[in-house]
């Protein structure tokens, strides 16, 4: 059983990743949700997270984390996601409320504690780069993290660098030089997990979870439609198909480091094969991942009646 908490900015992927593993609650189990500002404004990712836990019947302590990376300035991406962060789904205002603890605290006191978690990190490394720095000796209490982030061969976002990595380098590379074990689910190892268009219509039919997944799909592969693709990639899945099924995966160890600046490779990371505490998935069976994802969503239709 992995102890998870989720460092998220949703955003349409990262919900669909949190629903795959709230559907797998003997194997994972969330402790929380951690918000930073990324894809949108940390209010607008916070107040996602809090409608989605309302529509999902569940109540899983969500805290706020940074608004701003380290060094640069916030940058979100209204093209990928919307205004809202999570435009598709219509969904009430939410009733939950964040807690009072801020995210940092929140780190700072759970991995003071004596259980270790799994942090999968589906956004910019801010928040743990911010108490990591502020305090290296917290890594100790980290197992593992595994994280969607960084590019092999071309970026999304600049020539190199994938977006997540470079909205927040600074705090990338403080995670990725912090000695804890990272896995890092790259742009190709999304795009050869993803999800081919036609298969995005069964969620036409079925129940509430599956009507949520229809909701955000509508708005997500708007993207690869207007451009013609018969797949999108879903990237911040991959992180949690990793942990239910890592057989699925082609994974080699090394180090990543991240580049800094440049117009053309701020975020940019460097992957070096062999010795070190990097796992990086460069493959995935996709037919296996759409296997997982799917019976996930049929798992929560059949919980929420
Ligand atoms: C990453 O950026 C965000 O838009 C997605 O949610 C994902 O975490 C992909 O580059
Ligand atoms: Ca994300």
């Amino acid at each position: 059983m992995y102890r998870i908490i989720f460092d998220t900015d949703p955003g349409h992927d990262d919900i669909l990743s949190i629903m795959t593993a709230l559907a797998h609650n003997s194997e994972l189990e969330p402790l929380s949700f951690v918000t930073v500002a990324g894809n949108q404004t940390l209010d607008k990712v916070t107040k996602n997270i809090l409608k989605v836990e309302d529509y999902l019947e569940i109540n899983i302590p969500v805290y706020k984390g940074l608004n701003r990376p380290l060094v640069k300035e916030p940058q979100p991406q209204p093209a990928a996601h919307g205004e809202s962060g999570m435009d598709g789904p219509i969904l009430p205002e939410p009733q939950r409320k964040v807690e009072e603890l801020s995210g940092v605290d929140y780190y700072r006191k759970v991995l003071s504690g004596n259980e270790k978690v799994t942090i999968v990190a589906l956004a910019p490394l801010t928040n743990l780069g911010y108490v990591l720095k502020e305090d290296p000796s917290l890594a100790d209490n980290i197992e593992q993290i595994v994280l969607m982030g960084g590019a092999l061969n071309g970026g999304n976002i600049n020539k190199y660098a994938e977006f997540n990595i470079w909205h927040d380098p600074e705090a990338a590379k403080i995670v990725f030089d912090s000695g804890i074990k990272v896995v890092m689910a790259p742009l190709e190892v999304c795009y050869a997990g993803g999800i081919l268009i036609k298969e995005t219509v069964r969620f036409r039919h079925g129940g509430k979870a599956s009507k949520l997944v229809n909701d955000l799909f509508d708005f997500y592969c708007r993207y690869a439609i207007d451009r013609g693709w018969d797949k999108t990639a879903v990237f911040d899945l991959i992180p949690v198909l990793y942990l239910l099924k890592p057989e699925v995966f082609v994974a080699e160890q090394g180090k990543v480091d991240v580049i800094l600046d440049g117009e053309d490779t701020q975020g940019q990371t460097v992957f070096t094969k062999g010795e070190g505490n990097h796992i990086v998935l460069i493959d995935a069976n996709r037919e296996e991942c759409m296997k997982i994802f799917f019976e996930a969503i049929d798992t929560l239709d059949k919980r929420l009646g």
